[in-house]
């Protein structure tokens, strides 16, 4: 038989399969409201498994090929009908897509704007929707921002990293989003990478433990084994581990602009799967349904090209039952050949393409791929498989819409008071001089000087409302010095200075704070990760004026700032703890303890940017340094535990 007669006949048999499909189950598929969910009990004691083969049989080869497409909002939204020409499986919100206006309804309404369409198509296979809400549901204007991963890290918390996740997910369940692409499982290996923040730690044990617990957080009790259950509503969300693998152990030099992001990991098979593997499998292990494929290669053979890792490792070896979705536009970076990028990509493993822009000609390609025999439909059947699956046990079919019963969990009282104590339990006491910290809360004066001590945008870093995260009061929250001002007496006199020229006479106390500009991913590749000149001018003026100086960094990652340390008498590394600049606060001042510890050694020097080549000489402070100070007050509400307990 040609291919073209097979296809024909495959297509009959289909259409014979799609009139009993149409008499017996459609109704479950294109819910519009709650009122008329399924309640077919003779569906609900179906297997998901079983649900699935009965859908595959009824699908057409372009809509499996649309199951594997994953287009961006801002694509789709110029032709809304091509999620159902399509039969389009899932829409993104890339780094700062959002709605206008930017408000939670608005989300809603779009999201399930997209959902009707996609029911209304044959199948009505829902969609699924998903977005990077890497420290709260960052896209959203005026939500809580919780620590970037790296300040997390440092609290060694997993009972406060779940309650962060669970609360995201409420967020996002409220808005219509079920997947979120986090946590991240990167093990930065070194620190002139723009991705250091958000991952956990550069340590193996931490980053699965810490991974876990996030992603026990946002899929909660794990996904159901039954189709369709009705239960109430629930705030789940489909966690996924990226970028596997490597994408953190890549040679500077190899990556873009010859920085290190989607560089080269040259490291061998064994160092990969004892440095970097661990996560993926405790994720697996914990339930993890999606795996993000990263732009980095190992070995020089990019990662979404290589059927060793993907299929052999991940789906054999590991026994992987969830799929694989590929980076933003990853196959582009392939070669310069749009079909052999699709043809190896998915013989390689990959289940579904973050395609995101140019969906038509990825369909087309990979329709024509099937049809010529390069791509073999048993392949096309797997990733479809694994998708709907997913989405079946996520209960996508039975909730494909917003939640928005969760509506007021969004920018919650107790979402902020969470994000509070995230940011006081984050931040780690580098030096202490003369235990300078905490500080009295009835000094006369207090000098404060710098950009990031009055700065949201600062403060929360990238992927915050913009994908590259911006300056100044870019959604709400409370700046450093608003936390300051709101914790001393009312009697003291709190001066700030943003440049630090300050003419009065030397004040006991002095805060400078000192922040990085935010970036996100390769913007955030440096050569060395310093001190910005401002800054550095702003501190010599403060260490003029002040007789004892506490020195706040605001950063992705440790800083090469050993002479800036030395001059200090504090130093406090606060990494990026998002909008609540309140529980920055309350450590300075004794409301609670520093407890945060380094989850990233801190170099000395430039030699100790990469993790292999550090040593005692090169390394500043070593991974899990951290002085600890006591609480002054103890006002129980304001008790670390007692804060997420509530929560959890
Ligand atoms: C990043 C991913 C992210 C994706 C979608 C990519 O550029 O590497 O981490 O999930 O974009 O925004
Ligand atoms: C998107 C991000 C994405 C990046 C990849 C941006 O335009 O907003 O989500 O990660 O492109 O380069």
């Amino acid at each position: 038989m040609t291919t073209r007669s097979k296809t024909s006949c495959m297509r009959f048999t289909m259409l014979t399969a799609l009139s009993l499909w149409q008499t017996t189950a459609v109704s479950w598929a294109a819910p519009t409201s709650k009122s008329n969910l399924p309640r077919n009990t003779k569906t609900q004691l179906v297997s998901v498994d079983q649900e699935v083969e009965v859908l595959l049989t009824r699908m057409t080869l372009s809509e499996k090929i649309g199951q594997m497409t994953q287009v961006e909002k801002e694509a789709i939204s110029a032709n809304p009908d091509d999620i159902r020409r399509f039969g389009i499986g899932s829409i993104l919100s890339g780094g700062g897509q959002a709605p206008t206006p930017n408000k939670k309804e608005a989300w809603a309404d779009m999201t399930d704007g997209f959902q009707r369409i996609a029911l209304s198509s044959r199948l009505g296979i829902p969609l699924i929707y998903g977005i990077d809400a890497i420290h709260g549901h960052n896209n959203l204007k005026d939500t809580v921002i919780f620590p970037h991963f790296i300040g997390l890290g440092a609290t060694r918390d997993t009972d406060l990293v779940t309650a962060i996740a669970k609360a995201t997910a409420k967020e996002l369940a409220a808005t219509g989003i079920q997947w979120n692409f986090a946590p991240s499982a990167s093990l930065p290996q070194d620190l002139r990478w723009g991705r250091v923040y958000e991952a956990f730690s550069e340590d193996t044990d931490l980053v699965a433990t810490l991974d876990v617990a996030y992603i026990n957080g946002l899929q909660g009790d794990g996904l159901s084994e039954l189709a369709h259950t009705n239960g109430p509503p629930k705030a789940q969300v489909l966690a996924t581990s990226k970028h596997f693998i490597g994408d953190g152990a890549t040679e500077f030099g190899t990556g873009r602009d010859n920085l290190v992001d989607r560089g080269d990991a040259r490291i061998d098979e064994a160092t990969l799967r004892q440095l970097h593997l661990p996560p993926y499998r405790a994720a697996i292990a914990a339930g993890v349904e999606t795996i993000m494929v990263s732009y980095s290669s190992w070995q020089g053979v990019k990662m979404h090209a290589s059927r060793y890792l993907l299929t052999d490792l991940l789906k054999g070896e590991l026994g992987f039952k969830g799929f694989l979705i590929s980076d933003w536009k990853a196959l582009d970076e392939m070669g310069s050949h749009e079909r052999e990028n699709i043809k190896t990509a998915i013989l390689a493993g990959l289940d579904m393409v973050m395609v995101p822009t140019r969906y038509e000609s990825f369909i087309s390609n990979l329709e024509a791929l099937v049809q010529a025999g390069e791509v073999p439909m048993e392949r096309i059947d797997d990733a479809v498989r694994r998708i709907l699956r997913v989405k079946m046990r996520l209960g996508l079919f039975s909730q494909p819409f917003a939640d928005r019963s969760l509506m007021s969990a969004v920018a919650s009282t107790e979402h902020r008071q969470l994000a509070r104590t995230a940011a006081a339990r984050s931040q780690v006491l580098l030096k202490n001089e003369q235990n300078l910290l905490p500080l009295a809360k009835t000094t006369d004066t207090l000098l404060i000087a710098g950009e990031g001590a009055d700065d949201i945008g600062l403060q929360c870093g990238g992927w915050s409302i913009e994908w590259q995260g911006g300056r100044g009061h870019l959604t709400s929250g409370v700046s450093l010095l608003e936390g300051i001002r709101t914790a001393v007496s009312p009697s003291t006199q709190v001066t700030y200075v943003r440049d630090g020229a300050y003419s009065g006479p030397k004040v006991p106390v002095g805060i400078a704070v000192v922040a990085e500009t935010p970036y996100a991913e390769f913007h955030g590749d440096v050569t060395a990760p310093i001190l910005r000149p401002e800054d550095q001018a702003m501190l010599t003026k403060m260490r003029a004026a002040s007789e004892r100086l506490v020195v706040i960094v605001l950063s992705g990652r440790p800083m090469l700032m050993s002479e800036a340390i030395a001059d200090a008498d504090a130093v406090v590394a606060a990494f990026l703890p998002g909008s609540e600049g309140g529980g920055v606060a309350d450590v300075l001042f004794g409301d609670l303890p520093f407890s945060g510890t380094l989850s990233f050694a801190w170099p000395r020097n430039e030699e100790g940017l990469v993790r292999s080549k550090r040593n005692a000489s090169n390394t500043l402070y070593p991974f899990g340094y951290g002085l600890k100070t006591t609480k002054l007050l103890r006002t129980s509400e304001r008790d670390s535990k007692a804060d997420h307990q509530i929560l959890r």
